[in-house]
């Protein structure tokens, strides 16, 4: 028995030495790298079908979608300029300003978590809330919902898409997610991408040299990795602040409307009149400051940068790191100063516009459905019963 024992025991150790032998090198951080993008993630709850993308598409068009008429998806992720906006701040809903520049919607279906402060984590629900967010669409959901009825167009493709009787807006949103879904980078036509694929005269020499310093003097790699150059993680790194965020009241309006809007305690945001970042998720101080590392991709067409769109051109941002970021209290321990040349900062920029694609991601706008309230509103308001009287929401 003793035998057998310490023969187990012998074979045991065997056993652990061989897997912790095999388990080192899988411990050792492996250096972080850029990579291309996979296919595109799809949720079991929304598959793709080329009916959902289209009507996706014409909802993403359509202002009626909003409170007043007056603002789609598109007024603000504009396919011309990079299915983002050139204003620094985004527009709001007639009557506000936002606080926050306008991310692209190129690639978010790649992104764990949506938004600057990482709040959301799916498609489906950040075009309910920017649709619906008093601030952006304004679009009360029953009035919403109802106007959609209204138009035979959507009510077929509604039904043909997902089988209900009349349009409802938890499906709008699903169409919205699938057509973002399409809204992704060909690898074809990105220089870098097809570097990585083997092709060694796709980056320019200016590029591959800027590469190097990416992941080697610049240490940019340190946050900006993976296929969407992301850690997807949060940082401060003490960006400048927005002029336009003390010279327009209605900026300062709506970010304390989102400060009372998300119960930040008062004592909180009474001295700080800024965008609290990552805080409004986690509530822990440390992360006051602290926005979501932005994807690197697709930057030749999403001027301006950063949350709040201080910087318009890419050799601004690339200033700003090389000066080692501004000053902030929870500032990243990774950003130092760089000491790069000005030619090294030249081929910085030159690799970063070697990560977007030749030729931009256009979608024509197409031609919208129009209203024809045909079917009597009885019919079509039907499952609400007195939802309407109550001004059901
Ligand atoms: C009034 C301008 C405006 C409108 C209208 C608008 N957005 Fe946005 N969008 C923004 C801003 C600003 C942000 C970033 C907000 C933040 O970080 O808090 C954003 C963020 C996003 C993101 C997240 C991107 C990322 O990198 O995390 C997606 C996706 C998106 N919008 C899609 C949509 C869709 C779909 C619609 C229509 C249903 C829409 N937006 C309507 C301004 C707008
Ligand atoms: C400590 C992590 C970190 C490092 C290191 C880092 N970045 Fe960033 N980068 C971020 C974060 C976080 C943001 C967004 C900050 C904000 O808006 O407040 C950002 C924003 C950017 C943007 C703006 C993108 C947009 O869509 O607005 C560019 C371009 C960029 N970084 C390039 C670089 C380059 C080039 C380097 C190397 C010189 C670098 N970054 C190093 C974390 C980092």
């Amino acid at each position: 028995m003793k035998k057998y024992g310490f023969a187990a025991l012998f074979a045991a150790m065997v056993v652990a030495g061989v897997a912790a032998a095999w388990a080192l090198p899988m411990m050792r951080a492996e250096p972080a790298r850029l990579a291309i993008l996979p296919p595109v993630p799809v949720p079991a709850g929304n598959p793709m079908g080329d009916d959902k993308i289209a009507l996706g598409r014409l909802l993403f068009f359509d202002a009626r979608l909003s409170g007043d008429g007056s603002t789609s998806c598109a007024s603000c992720h504009v396919p011309e300029l990079g299915w983002s906006h050139s204003d620094a701040l985004a527009r709001g809903y007639p009557g506000h300003r936002l606080w926050r520049n306008n991310p692209t919607v190129l690639n978010a279906a790649h992104y764990k978590r949506l938004m600057w402060d990482g709040t959301l984590d799916s498609l489906e629900v950040q075009a309910r809330s920017a649709m619906q967010a008093p601030v952006e669409g304004n679009g009360k959901p029953f009035m919403v919902e109802m106007r959609l009825r209204l138009m035979p167009d959507y009510v077929a493709r509604f039904r043909q898409v997902f089988g209900s009787e009349w349009p409802q807006l938890d499906d709008a949103w699903r169409a919205i997610a699938a057509f973002e879904r399409t809204l992704v980078t060909d690898p074809r036509q990105v220089p870098f991408d097809r570097h990585l694929a083997g092709d060694n005269s796709a980056l320019s020499d200016a590029a591959r040299r800027g590469l190097a310093l990416f992941e080697g003097k610049a240490g940019c790699i340190r946050c900006h990795y993976g296929a969407l150059a992301t850690d997807e993680g949060f940082h401060a790194l003490g960006v400048p602040r927005q002029p336009l965020f003390d010279a327009n009241p209605l900026v300062q309006i709506a970010v304390r409307w989102q400060n009372r809007q998300r119960d930040v305690p008062s004592a909180v945001y009474r001295d700080q009149d800024e965008d609290l970042g990552r805080y409004y998720q986690t509530r822990d101080k440390a992360d006051i400051g602290k926005f979501r590392t932005p994807s690197l991709r697709e930057l030749k067409y999403t001027a301006p940068y950063m949350h709040n769109g201080i910087f318009a051109t890419l050799r601004e941002v690339v200033d700003f790191f090389d000066a080692g970021g501004g000053e902030a209290p929870n500032k990243s321990p990774l950003l130092k100063p760089l000491g790069l040349s000005d030619d090294e900062k030249n081929d910085l920029v030159a690799f970063l516009a070697a990560l977007s694609m030749e030729q931009p991601l256009i979608v024509a706008v197409p031609a919208l459905p129009s209203m024809a309230p045909l079917g009597g509103v009885a019919d079509c308001a039907a499952d609400y019963g007195d939802g309407i009287m109550k001004g059901k929401q």
